[in-house]
């Protein structure tokens, strides 16, 4: 879909009513100044679901979600941002112009999107024509797929030839060019020919349902890469796309979990065997973006890779975008030799639903797979969990999972407990950077779920209550923004998700226009400073002296920052003075006192004398 421009955005958002739009989905009643009605998002028997149509966002005080109403669309809907926008202008009948440029982006993706469609019918219909005694017939039987599950996924034939697919896309009027383009077809010195020969296909679906790519399983094993995949190419970005996800997102929904499978032909078994809720990868390993897109179905994630060591490592690294994406996760084992498939047509389906019921923790997993006899491995392993631990979003998860883990290592009592209180610093350990970092303390999107469940708010340090306050004032009045930011750099806040927020808040003073929340809420593209940004709206309270408490915190902030840079400075001076450095000594000193200096003139001003 095109790209739509900015400011066409922002005046369809300016007219879209988002209690209008909720209400398609959600009954709402008036309450005060808001719209409560019952979360679409969690299951709750109380209402507690909130739409603001002054500020035109929503926030359930339940789950912690909440946003504008493209955001909303996006969620309830599973669409993307385009197409949420789409969405909203023909409730306006506000029509989408197509300029040049995006007429060209735009119909490269949508000729690719009919190249990709072309070709899953193609080959589908090759498969559903071939005679029973045919190759690929003799091969989908071999593995036990039946016809339900080759029209559910589309399965499809790719046969023994060169130019099958370019010729009779070449009657449809698709170039070679485009099948080259879509990865179907490949250049060589002499001519273009096929990509996929005599293979197996799996369509790949986006989770809208659209065909953007293939993987492709030889038929023999002489035939090799047992496995082919198609190339990213717009419409196919790997990392964002699961196997199986567009079939199985009822189920996902429903169950609340996935079960996360390394191949195509596991999650076929699967699936064969009436197990639902599957999804694949295609060849690569799992990223953060393809956790995300799994926890806006769903809270828990199996991982079932295969059990042979390659699969073990890829484990590793597929548990922590998962657990980082707030997902309950844990990892099946199978005995060795296996892989899914191959365990569900032995023990059929409740064979394997009782593996699954034994899933191992975290813990259970680290615990089998390390060397726990030596000291450095064991090291290692409590850094590893801890590591872990702390970066769920969850706070209940993170209770959750220190239990289990001490429950399995009882050395770790009190030693996890105070490495999660008191981490290396506000990012976690080592501050790798990145978004995971913010998860680190409260302030995570999940704040609002905890306090919920339990009548304690997580305990925010003072620090750290200072620049939730001072976002808050920020986010609840533009002159407060505009004190900010004639006072503060975004820097100078030193937890990454308020530093975030501070930044799109001062970016969105820059253009002169509506200090707009739910806007500022659609461009920060980061699901937990949304859900913050609407839990501080939320709760904003109209108290008197905002102004002033907004000063305080300014200088308080600017305050610390000062005393930083003087212990850091302190700390070189004490190394100078014993290396014998009198020069640079002097200079270091020199910069103490005037450091001292603008402390004591910014606690002069912040006196009003
Ligand atoms: P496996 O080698 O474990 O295959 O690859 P499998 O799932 O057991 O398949 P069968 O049962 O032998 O047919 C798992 C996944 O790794 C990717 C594919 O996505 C495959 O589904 N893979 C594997 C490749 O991309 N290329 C290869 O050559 C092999
Ligand atoms: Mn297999």
């Amino acid at each position: 879909m095109a790209r739509i421009p900015e400011d066409l955005i922002d005046s369809i958002r300016s007219q879209a009513d988002i209690v209008d739009i909720v209400s398609d989905y959600v009954t709402l009643r008036r309450s005060g100044r808001n719209y409560m009605g019952l979360c679409p998002f969690h299951d709750e028997k109380t209402p507690s679901f909130s739409v603001n149509p002054e500020k035109q966002i929503f926030h359930c005080f339940g789950c912690g979600k909440g946003g504008s109403v493209f955001s909303f669309l996006m969620e309830h809907e599973n669409v993307t941002f385009v197409e949420a926008v789409h969405h909203v202008a023909r409730r306006l009948h506000i029509t989408i112009p197509d300029t040049q440029g995006e007429r060209e982006a735009g119909s490269e993706a949508e000729s690719l999107a009919r190249v990709t469609r072309f070709a899953a019918r193609f080959f589908h219909d090759r498969l559903l024509n071939s005679g029973r005694d045919s190759v690929v017939r003799r091969y989908a039987e071999q593995r036990g797929l039946s016809e339900e599950t080759i029209k559910s996924f589309g399965l499809g034939y790719a046969p023994d030839s060169w130019n099958d697919l370019l010729s009779a896309a070449r009657e449809k009027g698709i170039g070679a060019d485009w099948l080259v383009k879509a990865g179907l077809a490949k250049t060589g010195e002499q001519r273009t020919y096929d990509a996929f020969r005599k293979r197996l296909i799996f369509p790949i679906q986006a989770p809208s349902g659209r065909v953007v790519g293939f993987g492709g399983r030889a038929l023999s094993d002489e035939d090799q890469p047992k496995y082919l995949n198609s190339p990213e190419s717009p419409i196919y970005r790997k990392s964002q796309v699961l196997y199986g996800l567009y079939q199985a997102r009822e189920a996902l929904r429903r169950q609340g979990q996935a079960l996360v499978v390394e191949g195509y032909m596991d999650l076929l078994g699967l699936h064969e065997q009436g197990i639902q809720g599957v999804v694949a990868l295609c060849g690569t390993a799992l990223t953060r973006e393809q956790a995300r897109l799994l926890a806006r179905y769903g809270q828990q994630a199996y991982l079932v890779y295969d059990s042979d060591q390659a699969g073990v490592r890829a484990t590793w690294r597929a548990i922590e975008p998962l657990v980082e994406s707030g997902l309950w996760t844990r990892v099946v084992r199978l005995p060795e030799d296996y892989d899914p498939d191959s365990y569900v047509r032995e023990h059929g389906q409740d064979g394997f639903m009782k593996l699954v019921e034994q899933a191992d923790s975290l813990a259970d997993f680290m615990g089998f797979h390390a060397n726990l006899q030596a000291a450095g491995d064991r090291d290692e392993v409590f850094r590893t969990l801890a590591g872990l631990i702390r970066k769920t979003t969850n706070l209940v998860h993170r209770e959750m999972y220190r239990e289990e883990a001490e429950r399995r290592f009882p050395a770790l009592q009190g030693l996890l407990a105070s490495e999660l209180r008191h981490p290396s610093g506000p990012g976690g350990r080592g501050g790798s950077g990145g978004r995971g970092g913010s998860g680190g303390r409260g302030g995570s999107g999940t704040v609002g779920r905890d306090r919920q469940a339990t009548p304690t708010a997580p305990a925010r340090d003072g620090d750290e209550r200072v620049e939730r306050d001072l976002v808050q004032l920020m986010l609840s009045d533009r002159t407060i923004a505009e004190l900010v930011e004639g006072q503060l750099e975004p820097q100078d806040f030193k937890y990454p998700l308020y530093r975030r927020i501070v930044e799109q808040c001062l970016a969105g003073l820059g253009d002169g226009g509506s200090y707009d929340l739910s806007g500022l809420i659609d461009t920060i593209g980061d699901d937990e400073a949304a859900r913050v940004i609407t839990e501080l709206i939320n709760t904003t309270d109209s108290g008197v002296h905002l102004e002033q408490r907004a000063r305080d915190h300014i200088v308080r902030i600017k305050q610390k920052r000062l005393k930083e840079s003087m212990a850091r400075l302190m700390e070189q001076i004490k190394q100078m003075e014993s290396g014998g450095r009198s020069s640079e000594l002097n200079d270091a000193m020199a910069t103490y006192m005037e450091l001292k200096q603008q402390e004591k003139v910014l606690l002069r001003s912040a006196r009003g004398d």
